[in-house]
């Protein structure tokens, strides 16, 4: 039997190798691109086991893709092979209030899972900014954020345990229903953030957390972007914890003042979104604790608990990334060194970094991001037609990672290293890059799983 025939034996009809198809899965949200030969659509643990056991034997290239919203190329089959697209395995097949925990196959969409918790008065909180379409596997697989992470935790924080197929069809589960566990090592932790390059998730079962009964927004603006990150070590200091801390600079100010001129949003400055919530006792008193340890650094402070007003700016806010073109109708975002994060003591010095290396090579960024947790997302836009245009991406790109490595940063807080940042990772990681190099010949010692990611 030929590849086909033998996928079409495990998959039936779930299976293509129609250009018209495999286009569609050459590419994520980056500028990386590969075509697979085949992709198929799994519907459960046993069929991507026969697959992985069949791959592994054939040495055949399998790529996991989820709603394929990633930034960083992870899910693009860099070297042809399969396509796994595990959308179809989408079910919520537990939610288990008295355990404070749901279990969910990989292709649910993250605010679909929120949709179902709602009734409940719990969520699943970490929330990137494609929340509306992308897959908890890709989630996990990345080990996403967002907004709410400054205080949630991101989504290694959630996975009690993971039901992974290795490289060879071997079923494994990392952990349990158990809230904590001491037994050996963390396997879970492992496969989070792995990028479908050690196994391939089938199922997880993840902490949830109670719905806040109260919320409130506080709209700070500082002269400069540097005060602006040095009020995130203070509000800290202060003993308040927000839920959301994003950082609008100038430029993205004029991006969604663009967007929608009526747009409720300080103009004097370089804005820091915050957010508190919880009790509504708790609420008022971080509210007021927050704008007193901005006030004297801040040129306005602006609270508002209007739920209408809130979502209103949050919305604009989570198109702010893409909008970044606003400025300019005839270029591009694209979507390189975007994702830089640094110890919150080093916030100021790297935004000052980010604006002298675009000034250096004649490109305006847009700062935004959750600066909370110290991402810096940089919004690039170019004309892609222009070469030039693309040198000068690319350089300030290198230097934006090189930066964020020399301040003891990563070059990647949440979007993953996927194809574009592999190169970066042993420089961040020194040594330890060489123990992540073992453990994925350890545990996919034919190289099928996603290659050429992580820089591997
Ligand atoms: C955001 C995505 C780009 O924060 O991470 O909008
Ligand atoms: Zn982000």
């Amino acid at each position: 039997m030929d590849t086909y025939e033998q996928l079409k034996s495990i998959f039936g009809e779930r299976v293509t190798k129609a250009s018209s198809d495999l286009c569609c899965y050459s590419a994520d949200g980056s500028q990386v691109r590969g075509r697979p030969e085949f992709v198929a659509l799994p519907k459960s643990t046993e069929e991507v086991s026969q697959v992985l056991a069949f791959a592994n034997a054939q040495k055949i290239p399998v790529t996991t893709r989820g709603a394929g919203t990633g930034l960083a190329g992870g899910s693009v089959p860099l070297a042809g092979g399969i396509v796994l697209d595990m959308t179809q395995m989408n079910r919520i097949l537990e939610i288990d209030i008295d355990n404070i925990q749901v279990v969910v196959e990989p292709g649910v969409v993250q605010d679909k899972l929120n949709e179902k918790l709602k009734p409940y008065g719990f969520f699943f909180p970490p929330n990137p900014g494609s929340s509306a379409t992308c897959t908890v596997g890709g989630q996990i697989a990345n080990n996403a954020s967002g907004m709410r992470c400054v205080k949630y935790g991101t989504t290694k924080n959630y996975v009690l345990d993971l039901e992974v197929v290795l490289a060879d069809g071997t079923v494994i589960n990392t952990g349990s229903k158990c809230l904590k566990s001491s037994a050996g090592y963390d396997l879970s932790r492992l496969f989070v953030g792995s990028e479908g390059t050690l196994g391939v998730i089938t199922k997880a079962t993840l902490k949830i957390a109670p719905l806040p009964k109260s919320r409130k927004l506080i709209m700070v603006s500082f002269e400069t972007p540097e005060l602006a990150g040095q009020s995130v070590s203070r509000i800290f200091a202060a003993g308040v914890t927000p839920s959301a801390c994003e950082i609008l600079d100038k430029t993205s100010i004029q991006v969604l003042t663009k967007l929608d001129p009526n747009v409720i949003l300080p103009k004097d400055g370089d804005v820091i979104l915050f957010e508190v919530d919880g009790s509504k006792n708790a609420v008022d008193e971080s509210a007021e604790m927050l704008a007193a340890a901005c006030k004297d650094i801040a040129n306005s402070v602006l609270v508002t608990g209007d739920a209408s007003k809130m979502k209103e700016i949050w919305d604009a806010r989570s198109l702010l990334g893409a909008a970044v073109s606003k400025m300019d109708p005839t270029k591009t975002r694209i979507y390189v060194g975007e994702d830089l994060g640094v110890p919150i003591k080093k916030l100021p010095e790297m935004l000052s970094k980010v604006y002298e290396i675009a000034d250096d090579v004649g490109l305006l960024p847009m700062i935004y991001g959750h600066i909370g947790d110290g991402t810096v997302h940089v919004g690039q836009f170019i004309d892609v037609l222009d070469e030039k245009e693309w040198d000068k991406l690319n350089e300030a790109a290198d230097r934006l990672h090189l930066a964020a490595i020399e301040l003891g940063g990563t070059v990647s807080s949440e979007h993953g290293i996927g194809a574009a940042r592999g190169m970066y990772l042993e420089k961040q990681c020194g040594p330890a890059f060489n123990v992540m190099k073992e453990i994925k010949k350890s545990l996919d010692p034919n190289g099928i799983l996603n290659p050429g990611k992580l820089g591997m």
